[in-house]
C-alpha cells in the first residue's frame, strides 16, 4: 500500500532528526581576522556536524540549499553590512534558506564610539528575510583598529575572541540539533 502523505512527512522529519547536521559557515574577510574566526567556529562544529567553511564570494547558491544550519559573518564596514556581502544576499532567490537555522557575526572596532552601529543585526535581518529561522541574537567579535591599512596591522583580533568565537559556535550548534529534535 503507497505511504500517505503524513507519513512521507514523518518519515522525512525523522531523516533529519538521525542524519548528521549539516552547517554552512559563509564568511567576508578583507584582512584575514573574520575568517579566522569562521575558521575556529568550523574546527568546533566539525566534532559533531558536517561542516562546510567557504568565502560568500566563492560560494554557490545550490550548496545554500542543502543545509541545516547557515552562519553568516562579515566585517562592520561604514556601520554596516559590506556592499559586496549585501550584493551577494540580494541576489539570491527568495526563501533559499526557508526551513533553516541561521545566525550571523560580525567583527567591530571595540573602541569604536559608534560600536553599536554594527553589520551582526542587518545581516541577521537578510538571513531572516530570505526565509531562515535566527537561532541566536547576532554577534559581535572585537577588534582593535579601524584603519589596518594605515596602521600597516592585519593581526587585529582581541584578546579571547577565538575562544568566544568556539563557544559561541558550541551554542548554536546546540541550539540547532535541540530545535531539530523537538521538530
Ligand atoms: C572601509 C572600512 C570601513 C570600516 N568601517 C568600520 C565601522 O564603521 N565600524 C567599525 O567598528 N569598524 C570599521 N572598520 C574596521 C573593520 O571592522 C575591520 O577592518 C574588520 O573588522 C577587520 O576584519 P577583517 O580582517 O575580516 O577584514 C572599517 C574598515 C574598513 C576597511
Amino acid at each position: 500500500m503507497p505511504l500517505q502523505t503524513d507519513e512521507i512527512c514523518d518519515i522525512a522529519r525523522c531523516e533529519r532528526k538521525v542524519r548528521t547536521l549539516k552547517a554552512l559557515i559563509v564568511y567576508h574577510s578583507q584582512f584575514g581576522n573574520t575568517r579566522r574566526l569562521a575558521e575556529s567556529m568550523a574546527e568546533t562544529m566539525r566534532q559533531r556536524a558536517e561542516v562546510r567553511l567557504v568565502s560568500i564570494d566563492a560560494l554557490d547558491a545550490a550548496e545554500v540549499e542543502t543545509a541545516d544550519l547557515v552562519v553568516t559573518g562579515s566585517p562592520t564596514h561604514a556601520f554596516a553590512v559590506p556592499q559586496a556581502v549585501r550584493d551577494f544576499l540580494e541576489a539570491l532567490p527568495a526563501g533559499i534558506l526557508a526551513g533553516m537555522s541561521v545566525a550571523a557575526f560580525d567583527t567591530t572596532v571595540k573602541v569604536w564610539p559608534l560600536r553599536h552601529l554594527r553589520a551582526s543585526p542587518r545581516l541577521l535581518r537578510h538571513l531572516r528575510r530570505l526565509g531562515g529561522k535566527p537561532i541566536a541574537p547576532p554577534q559581535t567579535f572585537f577588534v582593535q583598529t579601524r584603519n589596518p591599512q594605515k596602521s600597516g596591522q592585519i593581526d587585529l583580533l582581541l584578546d579571547d575572541q577565538l575562544g568566544r568565537a568556539r563557544q559561541w559556535a558550541e551554542q548554536i550548534l546546540k541550539k540547532t540539533n535541540e530545535e531539530r529534535a523537538e521538530g
